[in-house]
């Protein structure tokens, strides 16, 4: 994917690999296990007369996140996949709450559909309050979307950046506004940083939990460059990690893999509730007014791994998606 020479991207890699080792600290590891037990802060404020757009709301957190906000008077804009999902969540929450809750499909693995469905946020004439990217996937195999990009790269990262970059200006002109991303504490998976000369992992063997860790880790990277533009103009940038909860997530893989989800895994994951509860407080809470570019377990902030801090890589991140996402003309 691009033309650096071998023997310069194996010595920027080793250069990165001590860098990051130095930096590796237990304490942080022990704090992220202790945080792991906690429960998140709860926010019992109303949102009424608030819009919220929520990417992935028809399962799972970002279901659980949805009905939240609407319970406090939000109304609500998912960006969904599907229609009859779709259309069966909206008609549950305007029944239920009495709020506003309408929806745009797109397939966020498509650069064309991501591409159409930034666009028409950013035209949208109201202020968007809080903006969350939810909707991901977790991939055993290696797929490629239909640009040619690795797929779980482009759902978990590639789409949040898209429509950040695209809505930065309206978000700016209303004065206010909070994007959360649903991250992991599985970025820490590419422990030793992103493969930016192999995205595609095309020389490095690909698996669920490599792939799934860079998509995230790239995601926390493009924050530092958000956080950075978003200085003074009151909108924040956080991200978070939602618990280890139990969804429908790595429905699309195998049979092997699902039947060990649903009998080993699932069984230790608690319910996506305590995300949703998570994702509440940290859009609408004032103690989280002024806070921007942090990341979070539940509500509790956390230094994530060194390579999501580099803020080197974080640029040359930036550049590369623009140009993967063919922004450089706009
Ligand atoms: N569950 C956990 O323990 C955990 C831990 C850490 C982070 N997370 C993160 O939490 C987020 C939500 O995951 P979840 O666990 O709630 O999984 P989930 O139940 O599978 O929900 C994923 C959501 O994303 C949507 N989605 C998937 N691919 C899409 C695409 N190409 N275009 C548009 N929407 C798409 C799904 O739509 P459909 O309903 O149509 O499938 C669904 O609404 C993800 O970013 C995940 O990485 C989860």
């Amino acid at each position: 994917m691009n033309n650096v020479p071998q023997t310069a991207l194996k010595t920027g890699k080793n250069k990165k690999f001590y860098k990051y080792f130095k930096e590796y600290q237990w304490s942080n590891v022990l704090a992220m296990i202790k945080n792991n037990r906690l429960d998140p802060k709860i926010c019992t404020n109303d949102f009424k007369q608030k819009l919220v757009v929520i990417t992935g709301a028809t399962s799972g957190i970002g279901y659980f996140t949805a009905l939240k906000y609407a319970s406090h008077g939000a109304d609500l804009l998912c960006v969904n996949r599907n229609v009859q999902k779709s259309e069966a969540l909206c008609r549950e929450i305007e029944r239920e709450f009495g709020v506003k809750c309408s929806y745009k499909i797109a397939d966020l693995s498509s650069l064309k559909e991501i591409f159409r469905v930034a666009e028409e946020l950013a035209a949208i004439n109201t202020p968007i309050d809080v903006l969350i990217h939810n909707a991901g996937i977790y991939l055993t195999k290696k797929e490629l979307t239909s640009d040619g990009l690795e797929k779980v790269f482009v759902v978990q990262y590639l789409s949040s950046f898209i429509i950040n970059y695209l809505l930065k200006d309206k978000l700016k002109s209303q004065g206010n506004a909070r994007i959360i991303m649903v991250n992991s504490e599985g970025h820490r998976f590419a422990a030793w940083g992103l493969r930016m000369d192999d995205l595609n992992w095309e020389r490095g063997r690909y698996s669920g939990l490599k792939s799934y860790g860079s998509a995230k880790l790239a995601q926390l990277l493009s924050m530092i460059v958000f956080d950075e533009q978003f200085q003074n103009t009151g909108v924040t940038i956080n991200a978070m990690h939602p618990g280890a909860v139990k969804t429908e997530t790595g429905q699309e893989n195998g049979p092997v893999y699902r039947w060990f989800k649903r009998n080993f895994i699932d069984k230790t994951l608690k319910s996506p509730e305590i995300s949703a509860e998570a994702l509440y407080y940290l859009g609408v809470s004032m103690e989280m007014e002024a806070v921007s570019g942090k990341f979070f377990n539940l509500t509790t902030v956390e230094e994530p791994a060194p390579p999501a801090l580099d803020k080197e890589v974080a640029c040359e991140v930036w550049e590369r998606s623009l140009d993967l996402a063919g922004l450089r003309a706009q």
